[in-house]
């Protein structure tokens, strides 16, 4: 059955959601005969795939080429592109007409966006045009150099207090879900419990409507910083590694290629 974000919407309370990202054709080939729920072009383009320190630098246009790349692999999850840092910030005109592009050129069916009271209107603004959103508070990536961290988000009292109206604001702009980023397990249970529309946790615990992940970081396909919230199921780097020292070793002792690879 094709998921849509009304079907998203309606599974609040009623079965756990499964998120992943996507960056790609193959790997959406791969991700969607598995019945994932919501696949997420997440900006994490920027360092999983584009080799970028952070998300900051991706741009509209790379988040397009890979939506569009997905989108040919025709999904059956939900499709919801990640607007790019500044490309929804600076005026409600720009996150309108941006959020559109991803819908028109890269064949989304939804856009998320990062932020609570300061994007209200804008989310309003987007859904009225008849665009999908889901939300993203606790962790925002994109706002690295305020939050000073990738750190958890809402241990004191008053930030605990801020994300919960933030969500609340979210759901009454018209967000159809909203990710929680990083967030102690109770404050999420507490928001998830206070909203109608689906919580999607990454770093929150167990009480959240449904689960996203990076792809890269349960597949094992990253070098580097493993954060504590993913469960790593494969190990692919290993296993790539492997798979090219064997085909190095094979042409360097001419065993390969064997007469089951030639032509008479
Ligand atoms: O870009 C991303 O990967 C995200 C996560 C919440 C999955 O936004």
């Amino acid at each position: 059955m094709k998921k849509t974000a009304v079907v998203i919407r309606g599974m609040k309370g009623a079965k756990n959601i499964v998120a992943l990202t996507s960056y790609s054709y193959w790997m959406t080939r791969i991700v969607d005969p598995v019945d994932i729920d919501l696949i997420l072009v997440g900006d994490s383009l920027a360092s999983m795939v584009l080799g970028y320190k952070d998300t900051l630098p991706v741009t509209m246009d790379e988040m397009i080429h890979h939506t569009k790349s997905v989108s040919r692999a025709n999904p059956n999850s939900l499709l919801v592109a990640d607007m790019p840092f500044m490309s929804y910030q600076s005026s409600q005109e720009k996150a309108v007409e941006n959020a559109g592009r991803f819908i028109k050129e890269a064949g989304a069916e939804a856009v998320k966006l990062e932020g609570g009271k300061q994007i209200k209107d804008t989310v309003y603004r987007i859904v009225q045009a008849g665009i999908p959103v889901l939300g993203h508070i606790g962790l925002t990536p994109q706002s690295i150099h305020q939050i000073g961290g990738y750190r958890v988000q809402g241990r004191d009292t008053e930030r605990a207090k801020s994300l919960i109206e933030d969500a609340l604001l979210l759901e009454k702009a018209g967000a159809f879900a909203i990710v929680l980023e990083c967030v102690p397990s109770a404050l999420a249970k507490e928001i998830t419990k206070k909203l109608h529309i689906p919580t999607i946790g990454i770093g929150a615990g167990p009480y959240c409507d449904g689960q996203i992940l990076v792809i890269h970081d349960i597949l094992g396909l990253k070098i580097g910083h493993i954060p504590k919230f993913v469960k790593q199921y494969a190990n692919l780097t290993e296993q790539i590694t492997k798979a090219i020292e064997s085909y190095k070793k094979d042409v360097t002792a001419g065993k390969f290629p064997g007469k089951e690879h030639s032509y008479e």
